[in-house]
């Protein structure tokens, strides 16, 4: 499973590509706002910018609703740079959109996936990442998890190419899920990626083999 990191903060981003194990990188229009990026020159720098510093795949979310915008969006967010995958939401012009990026060699994710159904149209598009929101899921009171489940057996039965990409992860556990699941990706926060290196018994462990270790030094 490749790891993303869920974010639009360059030192997370720096923090988590320092580490060794980070795939790629997912924005939103909501996490580009969080980082106070404005205008249309300040976002050109900031995807370029990641584009840099990660050799991965990086989504580009589009904000146009109709065809024919998403379209000139996305064309102009792939030009950017060659690691940008256009992120596109699930709607019917962006069903469309994702079609025509596919006929045209421009790799897309699709966003705003909430149904095994919404999954299935995403791949007959022939997105490049189709993006589940756990988290949003699990918040309204049912099981983001079962979705996961429900599309690798879907897109296993059907030899559907398009990847997974659990997206809206809250936590540690969420992530060891995801690849339980079968998931191809998981986007996180810096923190749920952290989150996998607790363990009481490592840290007690390591406390005493450090204490040990004094007594042959
Ligand atoms: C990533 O592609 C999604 O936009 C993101 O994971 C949504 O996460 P949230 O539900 O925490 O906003």
């Amino acid at each position: 499973m490749k790891f993303f990191l869920d974010t639009a903060n360059l030192s997370q981003i720096k923090e988590a590509n320092d580490l060794g194990i980070l795939d790629g990188v997912t924005t939103n229009p909501s996490l580009m706002a969080k980082e106070g990026i404005k205008g249309k020159a300040a976002i050109e720098k900031h995807y370029i910018d990641i584009c840099n510093m990660v050799n991965g795949d990086i989504s580009a979310e589009v904000i146009s609703t109709d065809f024919d915008g998403i379209v000139a969006e996305g064309k102009y967010l792939a030009a950017l740079h060659k690691n940008i995958v256009v992120k596109v939401p699930m709607i019917k012009e962006g069903v469309k959109a994702m079609k025509w990026f596919t006929d045209n060699g421009i790799r897309t994710n699709c966003t705003l996936v909430f149904s095994a159904g919404q999954a299935i149209l995403a791949a007959k598009a022939g997105a490049k990442y189709v993006s589940p929101f756990i988290g949003r899921i699990d918040d309204t009171g049912w099981n983001g998890m079962e979705l996961i489940h429900q599309i690798r057996q879907i897109y296993t039965v059907q030899g559907f190419k398009t990847e997974i990409l659990a997206a809206s992860i809250r936590n540690a556990n969420h992530i060891t899920q995801c690849a339980e699941a079968g998931a191809d990706v998981c986007t996180c926060p810096l923190d749920s990626i952290l989150g996998l290196l607790k363990h009481p018994l490592t840290d007690i462990g390591l406390a005493k083999f450090l204490e040990d270790a004094k007594k042959f030094v």
